[in-house]
């Protein structure tokens, strides 16, 4: 059972969201932290910068293969859960105004959501390091290259020649790169300051999934409440931003966002 005063405060509308992996953890993708979590399972500081990437494709080709196969894999899988569905909805219903995430996975936009701003990139798309250009990563090109990766197991060549099949040269020359933000390396700044525009105005703030130890995203919640805005979190554990949390609802996000529409 949702408190009155949280439903009230959805009702009354201005309000944004910021997710991190915690909400697509109900889609079956795991999160970075915590048991069971990818960074677990792949050190960070190897798997999650620019440097570690290529140290590992010198020493260890077939488990950056496996990284990748990992990681697409679930991604690929995926589908939206009742927490991106709901989120869409109260969108549509004009009681949410955007969604700020720090997730990857393309997973907002495919519930429906409109208006999403990406701090840290998107797993289904290239871009140059140069000239800027994107691309967008086919669904069924990211399935080719798994396989690939997944039977070829001939070393650094092979991942190589994998890689260079997926990811083609830009016009100006340069490899495509993934369109994510590794450890290290500066936010978009559009989306960055997209983000700032929503939290001036919003009245209320709801907090999804994230462990709130990432900066710059984790100082968002924090701007929000100098400006005014009342943050709920939504969280099976408490993180370090319950400390400034006016709400804290426990449980997973699969679970609460219906409860709080059935409560609408
Ligand atoms: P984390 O893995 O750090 O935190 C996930 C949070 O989700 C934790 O607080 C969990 O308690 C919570 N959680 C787990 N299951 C949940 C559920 N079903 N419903 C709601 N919450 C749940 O993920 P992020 O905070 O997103 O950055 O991590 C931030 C950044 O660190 C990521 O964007 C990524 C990572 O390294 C980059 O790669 C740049």
């Amino acid at each position: 059972m949702i408190d009155k005063k949280i439903i009230e405060m959805v009702r009354d509308g201005d309000m944004v969201c910021l997710t991190g992996a915690g909400i697509s953890a109900d889609s079956g993708i795991a999160t970075f932290r915590g048991r069971g979590g990818f960074w677990e399972k792949y050190n960070p500081d190897l798997y999650a910068s620019s440097e570690g990437l290529l140290s590992v494709l010198h020493e260890d080709p077939c488990r950056l293969a496996d990284f990748i196969v990992d990681f697409y894999s679930a991604i690929l899988t995926a589908g939206p859960n009742q927490a991106h569905l709901g989120l869409a909805l109260l969108e549509k219903e004009g009681f949410l105004s955007s969604v700020i995430t720090q997730n990857i996975d393309n997973l907002h936009q495919r519930a429906g959501s409109r208006n999403v701003i990406e701090l840290h990139g998107n797993a289904f798309r290239l871009r140059c390091a140069v000239c800027g250009k994107k691309l967008l990563l086919e669904k069924d090109r990211l399935k080719e290259l798994c396989s690939l990766l997944a039977s070829n197991r001939t070393g650094r060549r092979g991942v190589l020649h994998s890689l260079a099949r997926y990811f083609p040269r830009c016009a100006c020359g340069r490899r495509l790169r993934i369109d994510v933000v590794l450890f290290g390396e500066i936010l978009p700044e559009e989306e960055l300051n997209a983000a700032f525009r929503q939290l001036d105005d919003c009245r209320t703030l709801l907090l999804i999934g994230t462990s709130g130890v990432v900066y710059p995203a984790a100082g968002l919640p924090g701007y929000a409440k100098e400006k005014g805005a009342k943050i709920i979190e939504i969280n099976p554990e408490p993180t370090a931003l319950s400390a400034i949390a006016d709400y804290r609802i426990a449980g997973n996000a699969a679970v609460v966002l219906p409860e709080i529409l059935k409560g609408l």
